[in-house]
């Protein structure tokens, strides 16, 4: 990841896709972002690809099977947009205010992400049916 944001802010833009291949072409050539890279994520059961967005990026997700939150969220409501990751400095320090909060949070976290983060996704049922990532950069 490039690029100068400030912590705390719109990491990326997560958009559930059956296949990069097919998606790719949108964002790259019709809209002109760069492809930064693409990443399997084996704990998420997915392939990535992010694309600069200029202060931000977006992430497109493939799922590698079908099995995975991600296939789970195409059988049940197509491709789209699946969450909003923001970066926050410290995840553990972050994830006690969540709790404190009464958010709850999916799964263990924090756990690994894209990018050799750490990311841990806050309960949509609990956020007003966003699904939040959070993620700490590695130092
Ligand atoms: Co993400």
């Amino acid at each position: 990841m490039t690029g100068s944001r400030g912590r705390g802010g719109l990491d990326h833009v997560g958009i559930a896709v059956r296949r990069l291949a097919e998606r790719i072409p949108l964002y790259r050539d019709v809209l002109g972002l760069a492809l930064v890279r693409e990443e399997v994520v084996a704990s998420e059961k997915v392939r990535v690809a992010f694309l600069d967005a200029g202060e931000t990026h977006v992430e497109l997700l493939e799922p590698l099977g079908d099995a995975g939150p991600i296939a789970e969220f195409l059988a049940k409501r197509g491709e789209g947009i699946h969450h909003l990751c923001f970066e926050v400095d410290d995840i553990e320090q972050a994830l006690e205010r969540v709790r404190g909060a009464g958010i709850a949070v999916v799964g263990d976290a924090p756990r690994p992400g894209a990018g050799g983060c750490r990311v841990a996704f806050l309960r949509p049922s609990a956020t007003g049916g966003v699904l939040i990532e959070l993620s700490e950069k590695p130092r």
